[in-house]
């Protein structure tokens, strides 16, 4: 046998015992872990420990749960009373309910308010007198004298006509007209009222002091001072509205309803033009 191999033999062996030695002090490390010493194993056995002697976990774990069936109440041996759902009126609405119902009743409240208000105003009198119903224009007395200090027309923006002198004369003529019929009334006070919208094309026809005639500026209509048609080529004469006369001496221009103008050819007045035409060009007569 050569030196080298009885010297692998011999570090073969040194190793193998050293692995041995090595595993031994390994095992004794594991085996003592989680171990109770000595000394820990004689302190336990010297206390004085409340445990019941001879007695196992068995029994004590039973004697604990006769404890705790002892504390129970037994329950009463009446039948169990039905289960009745809460009223929820009583229990009270929910947040939803609440403001749905106080919408509602704003709601409601709102529109009852506003119908309110709306009632009491059409049952309540108009104060000032307003286009499309009876309007006040003044005592005759005062009517007829501005109509002669202002040259022969009494202007009402109120009733939107034109008041004016009928002549008394011209009456027996004027009841033979049937669109007069309901402007007796107001002819009989010396009075009648022309509507100022134009029964052409619906322009505002003004009055021409110089020939004392009313002459549309459109397409040249003119009429006598009562409306009737003299040229042009509106289709019949002014219209007009009711006027009556009340006890306390009011001129009450009914607005609430048009009268159509007479038709062509009326001429109860007979009065031609008084002086220059303002508006020229207005054609013959239709
Ligand atoms: S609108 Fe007055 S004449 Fe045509």
């Amino acid at each position: 046998m050569s030196g080298a191999v009885l010297i692998a033999i011999v570090a073969g062996g040194a190793a193998l015992l050293g692995l041995l030695t090595f595993s031994m002090v390994r095992g004794r490390d594991v085996r003592g872990a989680g171990a109770l010493s000595r000394e820990t194993i004689r302190r336990d056995r010297d206390a004085d420990l409340d445990v019941p002697s001879g007695s196992s976990g068995r029994d004590v774990e039973r004697a604990a749960s006769e404890a705790r069936s002892a504390a129970l109440v037994p329950a009463s041996a009446g039948a169990p009373a039905l289960w009745v759902p809460p009223d929820r009126e009583e229990v009270g609405v929910s947040r939803r309910q609440f403001f749905n119902r106080a919408s509602v009743t704003l709601m409601s409240a709102g529109l009852g308010g506003f119908a309110a208000a709306g009632f009491v105003a059409f049952l309540w009198p108009t104060a000032a007198p307003v286009f499309g119903g009876k309007v006040n224009v003044g005592k005759l007395g005062d009517v007829l004298a501005t109509i002669r200090s202002s040259g022969g027309f009494f202007y009402s923006s109120a009733a939107r006509s034109y008041v004016t002198v009928f002549p008394t004369e011209a009456i027996p003529k004027a009841k033979g007209v049937g669109e007069y019929a309901s402007l007796l009334s107001g002819m009989e006070n010396g009075v009648i009222a022309s509507y100022q919208k134009c029964p052409h094309l619906g322009c505002r026809v003004p009055e021409c002091k110089s020939s004392q005639w009313f002459e549309c500026p459109c397409h040249g209509s003119q009429y006598n001072r009562v409306g009737e048609k003299k040229a042009g080529p509106a289709p019949r004469g002014m219209d007009h509205f009711a006027i009556e006369v009340s006890a306390a001496g009011d001129v009450i221009v009914d607005t609430s309803l048009v009268i159509n103008g007479p038709p062509l050819g009326t001429n109860t007045t007979g009065q031609e033009a008084e002086g220059p035409h303002c508006i020229t060009g207005g054609g013959g007569s239709h």
